[in-house]
């Protein structure tokens, strides 16, 4: 006689999911210590500056843009998981400016509980999302894992006096959010039994959403600085785009952020006030804290949401004033849905002093 065991949820298998599994930035700061500086001058963009993805010029107008994005899974659906895996690792690519010209894919997977026919399911998702970005997966690598992982690495072009880079921000630019944040928070809920996969889909769709559009907009009308907002949170991924450019320009510049313009998934609130809160997220506002003034009507709560790890989120953008309207005008164009003006840049006394009124 055989029983027909039905395998374990994919998210039971990994004790944190997504972006929320990243190395908290403390502790990798420490790590990448280590490196040697970078010496070629063909590497633009290296490890130093904390940017979104590696830069190294082939030619005079050629650069080429390299990066890499593994997570453990975030929801159980294995062609969502895919789909949000492919568009996550994806995504710093766009926020660099670039276009994607390929993929690599790396998996780790339990064959023995789980078989082969959910993995198709998180290659089929990962293939349709790269067919949107123009690309195939041209090959990987895979081991046999009771956690499973997946992600790609891309390959991507740009002029390399086109990239946009995290060190670019200047006094006075505003900064524009383009995608909801609360995407942790959401992941961690359903996790905790507290709401339903299906109670995720317009996290899912936002998460499965390319960064495509809003980057072709930001290169068109030509802006200072961008950074997708990923596993450190919108307060961290501005934070080490607010250092960037203090280093870049040499003295230091710190941000203004408008809570009530900060974009929020349905729900997240809600959840968090429930009790489901990532462990990343509690590790990126405790990093984030000592450089952030947060006005004292502010809740905890709300802290804790403008630091929430985000898997697939969208891109961080610091425009020039004079070129906001175009900006969201060229984004409406693209039908990006979400295009929030959500503070600006300051002259600091601190380097990424952030105030959140
Ligand atoms: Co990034
Ligand atoms: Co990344």
């Amino acid at each position: 006689m055989t029983t027909a065991v039905t395998p374990a949820p994919l998210t039971s298998l990994s004790a944190t999911a997504g972006c929320a599994a990243k190395i908290a930035q403390v502790d990798l700061i420490a790590a990448l210590a280590h490196l040697p500086p970078a010496a070629d001058p063909r590497l633009l963009i290296g490890a130093a500056t904390g940017d979104d993805a590696a830069v190294f010029r082939l030619t005079e107008d050629l650069a080429l843009i390299e990066t890499v994005d593994i997570f453990t899974p975030i929801v159980d659906n294995a062609y969502d998981y895919g789909r949000i895996a492919a568009a996550n690792a994806l995504s710093d690519i766009y926020a660099m400016g670039g276009r994607p010209i390929s993929a690599l894919s790396f998996v780790a997977w339990p064959v023995e509980s789980h078989g082969t026919d959910m993995l198709g399911q998180v290659f089929r998702g990962a293939a349709e999302v790269c067919a949107q970005a123009g690309i195939v997966i041209g090959g990987g690598h895979s081991i046999v894992d009771k956690e499973p992982k997946f992600g790609l690495f891309v390959t991507g072009l740009c002029h390399p006096e086109r990239i946009v880079a995290n060190s670019g921000a200047r006094p006075g630019d505003v900064l524009v959010l383009t995608k909801a944040i609360g995407t942790g928070i959401l992941t961690t809920a359903v996790k905790r039994g507290k709401l339903l996969e299906s109670d995720l889909s317009a996290a899912i769709a936002s998460m499965t959403t390319l960064n495509a559009a809003a980057c072709e907009a930001m290169v068109e009308v030509g802006v200072h600085a961008c950074t997708d907002v990923t596993g450190f949170g919108l307060l961290g991924h501005l934070g080490n785009l607010l250092r960037a450019s203090s280093a870049q320009w040499g003295k230091a510049l710190g941000a203004r952020i408008d809570v009530a313009s900060v974009p929020v998934l349905d729900l997240a609130m809600d959840a968090l006030i429930d009790g489901a809160c990532p462990g990343g997220t509690r590790r990126n506002l405790a990093f984030a804290a000592p450089n952030v003034r947060f006005s004292a009507d502010l809740s905890e709560s709300m802290q804790l949401l403008l630091a929430d790890a985000q898997t697939s989120g969208g891109l961080l953008i610091a425009v020039p004033p004079e070129r906001l309207d175009a900006l969201l005008g060229a984004l409406a164009h693209r039908d990006v849905a979400v295009r929030a003006v959500i503070g600006e840049v300051l002259r600091t006394d601190d380097v990424g002093e952030i105030a959140v009124v």
